[in-house]
């Protein structure tokens, strides 16, 4: 029997990119995958018909995950359609980079809301239904960039930082309940999100990696993969780092 099978899992934004592949290999352990998203629908539905063609159950639902009432109304439509979810991955982000005294107010707040904002409503839409189950699997995609700092991305690495304080404390208060809430950070990613990085500052990510290679979509997607099966029902409250040595 799959690992996953049977289990209800929300990727958050799974168009594309980390999300796409975790959405992709979910399924694949047998999870029925609602694949979430707030602009991209043909890219989400490409990703509903790629799991659908490999014989797993997925489905496409449009919310943007910084707004309360979206996310509720979304785990009615996913409650009703594939079941409570036993597994949430809080994958959704956007990046609005600025130096500090050059960083607008909108631009901070539109990263905020998305980013941690996000995180908390899914949270706490998913613990209601996973704390009747008495199970659950929450998965908070973070960045290393939340433990080391980034200059520019002072919006960014604020909701990575406060991403990793929401897991430990989401975790302390639904230990009781079978509930296991944790993080994967993320080093240097290829993605839609780091395409558009100059090849300078590319290189020099590289050369800060201890592997001197990019991760890939998979590494993640393999990371949220253990945390999200039976293989790691004794982990709670944690940060797996998945950055090729970048940061120590
Ligand atoms: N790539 C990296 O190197 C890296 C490193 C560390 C951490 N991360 C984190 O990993 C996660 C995924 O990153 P990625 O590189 O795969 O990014 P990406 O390629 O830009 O994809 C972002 C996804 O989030 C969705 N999204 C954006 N705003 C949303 C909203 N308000 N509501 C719902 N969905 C929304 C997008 O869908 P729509 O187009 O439909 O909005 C898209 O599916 C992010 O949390 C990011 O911070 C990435």
């Amino acid at each position: 029997m799959k690992k996953l099978q049977d289990k209800v899992a929300l990727v958050t934004g799974a168009s594309r990119g980390i999300g796409r592949a975790i959405a992709i290999k979910l399924a694949a352990a047998g999870a029925k995958v609602a694949v979430n998203y707030a602009r991209s629908e043909k890219e989400a539905l490409e990703v509903v018909a790629e799991i659908e063609a490999a014989g797993g159950v997925a489905m496409a639902i449009k919310a943007s995950v910084g707004s309360s009432d979206e996310v509720k109304a979304m785990f009615e439509a996913v409650e009703k359609t594939l079941g409570v979810p036993d597994i949430l991955v809080n994958n959704a982000g956007i990046t609005k980079d600025n130096l500090l005294i050059r960083m607008n107010d909108d631009d901070f707040d539109a990263v905020i809301d998305t980013n941690l904002n996000g995180a908390f409503y899914c949270m706490r839409a998913a613990a209601k239904g996973m704390m009747k189950k008495r199970y659950g699997k929450i998965i908070n995609i973070s960045s290393v960039v939340g433990f080391s700092g980034n200059a520019g991305q002072v919006n960014y690495v604020a909701s990575k930082a406060g991403l990793h304080g929401m897991t430990k404390t989401v975790a302390a208060e639904m230990g009781g309940r079978g509930i296991r809430v944790n993080s994967v950070a993320p080093g240097f990613i290829k993605s839609e999100m780091t395409d558009s990085l100059s090849d300078d500052i590319k290189n020099g990510i590289l050369n800060q990696t201890l592997l001197k290679s990019l991760g890939t979509v998979d590494d993640i997607a393999a990371a949220v993969y253990f945390l999200a099966s039976p293989d790691s029902d004794y982990v709670t409250g944690q940060v797996l780092h998945v950055n090729g040595g970048m940061y120590l």
